[in-house]
């Protein structure tokens, strides 16, 4: 298999925020470990879809469970239209794995891509908009941490 990435990080996407630039750019490499999964298009690629989208499942539950933590930390104010977003994703992520394991209509590849495009529009709009609040403290001195 080409080992060259499809879903790629770009550093346009950083918070400037260590944890969750880590985080983001472990997003990005299952993203692209399912739209590999999906190429090879037979019974091979059909188990490591399902080994990858279970790992990506809970690495995003991971993810989001730590920017939340965060939110509560510093009082953040969008926090609740936050994570209403991460909410709403999950349960379509976990409606399309069930659909995938009960023989549905599931179509790989659409989902990978959606995927894609929501991490990607996730981390520049709504991760931006926490990046900015949690810097806009540091700068007035109001948070000391990393
Ligand atoms: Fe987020």
């Amino acid at each position: 298999m080409d080992d060259r990435p499809l879903v790629q990080w770009d550093d346009r996407y950083l918070t400037g925020i260590q944890l969750f630039d880590d985080q983001h750019r472990e997003l990005i490499r299952f993203t692209d470990d399912l739209f590999k999964a999906c190429q090879a298009g037979d019974t091979q690629a059909s188990e490591t879809f399902k080994k990858t989208a279970h790992a990506a499942v809970e690495y995003v539950k991971y993810h989001f469970t730590a920017e939340e933590k965060m939110f509560d930390n510093i009082k953040y104010p969008l926090a609740a239209e936050h994570k209403k977003q991460h909410e709403v994703f999950i349960k379509r992520v976990l409606d399309n794995v069930q659909k995938f394991e009960s023989g549905g209509k599931f179509v790989p590849l659409a989902f990978a891509q959606f995927l894609r495009e929501w991490i990607f529009t996730h981390i520049a709009g709504h991760d931006r908009q926490y990046a900015d609040f949690i810097h806009s403290l540091k700068r007035k001195g109001l948070l000391k941490t990393n």
